[in-house]
């Protein structure tokens, strides 16, 4: 490849072009990336920043593809896998353990070397697919423990100032699937490191009455029978990777669980008293969007063309062989104006949308990647 920046990274053709990305992703949907680069080292991404800033390119960093609707255009820009790796542990203060992790790091794994380890703060965090780096992005949360809790500090690079920071837990705006990197200018931050603050032989977390459910009453739990048992649970609901469950391939939760105002939530129980809600800390209550969908008369498993409704967890859409973005664009709009008409009650779609063209039609509230 002739490139005019004359780096390395392009003479030594680390630089791949039209590199297919639905295989990269959870979804298993979305064309090719006009340019491919594996980022092994902040040098290496540093480099493809560089790369694709020479030629005015947007630029994706790909973590583990887990929340990600690519378009079958695919992107026009440079990918870059973040697969910068290396976990550090230095005892803090007060007996806490201070762990860092590179982006690239697997994050189940992440997860069941530190409950191995004995350090409490992320076990219920079992079974999530993707990378530590795409943690923080939308402040993963499940059965009762959000990264939020326990992360430190996030090592990340500003492409606006371009310099590195490292932004303190209050600095990120962590909120309920939110977080300055996913709500601060888009494209603007690339987490390189994450650092999280552990609690050794500290009992575990069991808040939820599906994880309470795998053990007798009483009974003491170690956190990697938790780290278990979390897993199993994901499991029993398609939601750990396992290329032998269809209902798998898919981008976790689809849409986000409403937080309603008091108002917006007096309406929805006059017409849906039963619903389970949650009262939140800021006098908001958090509804299952699963439950709005389901009684909406949506089914499990329920096709629109390649896509389907997961049989296991109705707020998963998943790919049944050869989807099209579209198609998952038009289900996920369908679903949207189901639960709008029967519930006034709108839903925010989880996943980031890649590659669509401005002036094209996602659901709404979608975020472009
Ligand atoms: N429900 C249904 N139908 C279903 C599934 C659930 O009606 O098919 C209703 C039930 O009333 C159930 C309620 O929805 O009690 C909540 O379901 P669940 O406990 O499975 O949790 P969720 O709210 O659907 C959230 C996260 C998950 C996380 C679980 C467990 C969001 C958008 N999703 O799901 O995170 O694993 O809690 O804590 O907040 C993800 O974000 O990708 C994700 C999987």
């Amino acid at each position: 490849m002739d490139c005019p920046c004359g780096k390395e990274l392009c003479n030594n053709k680390t630089v791949q072009e039209n590199v297919p990305l639905s295989p990269l992703t959870t979804f298993g949907v979305g064309g090719p990336a006009r340019f491919f680069v594996r980022a092994t080292t902040e040098s290496e991404l540093f480099d493809a920043i560089h790369f694709a800033g020479e030629r005015q390119l947007p630029l994706l960093p790909l973590g583990g593809g887990s929340n990600l609707v690519i378009s079958d255009d695919g992107f026009p820009g440079v990918v870059v896998a973040i697969a910068m790796q290396g976990i550090t542990a230095v005892e803090g203060t007060g007996g806490a353990m201070r762990v860092t992790a590179g982006a690239g790091e697997d994050w189940d794994a992440f997860v069941q070397q530190t409950t191995e380890q004995g350090w409490a703060g992320i076990e219920c965090l079992a079974g999530i697919p993707g990378t530590v780096g795409a943690t923080p992005v939308q402040n993963v949360g499940a059965y009762g423990q959000e990264v939020s809790e326990t992360i430190e500090s996030v090592r990340a690079y500003d492409r606006r100032e371009q310099r590195i920071s490292d932004l303190p837990a209050a600095e990120c705006a962590f909120g309920y699937r939110r977080s300055r990197f996913n709500t601060d200018e888009p494209g603007r931050w690339i987490i390189l490191a994450v650092t999280f603050l552990l609690r050794p032989g500290a009992p575990p977390t069991l808040k939820y009455a599906d994880l309470a459910r795998h053990f007798p009453p009483g009974s003491h739990q170690t956190l990697t029978d938790i780290y278990h048992a979390v897993r199993a649970v994901r499991a029993a609901k398609g939601m750990v990777i396992d290329p032998a469950d269809p209902d798998s391939r898919s981008a976790g939760s689809f849409f986000k669980n409403p937080t309603l105002n008091g108002a917006q939530f007096a309406e929805l129980s006059d017409i849906a008293p039963e619903i389970p809600h949650y009262p939140q800390a800021d006098s908001t209550v958090k509804v299952p969007a699963a439950w709005l969908i389901e009684q909406a008369g949506f089914r499990k498993g329920q096709e629109f063309g390649h896509v389907a409704l997961s049989s296991k967890h109705i707020l998963a859409l998943t790919n049944r062989g050869s989807a099209s973005s579209g198609e998952i664009v038009a289900a996920a709009r369908e679903i949207q104006r189901g639960v709008q008409s029967r519930w006034h009650v709108s839903l925010t779609p989880e996943p980031l949308f890649i590659g669509f063209p401005e002036n094209s039609c996602l659901p709404e509230g979608a975020i472009r990647g």
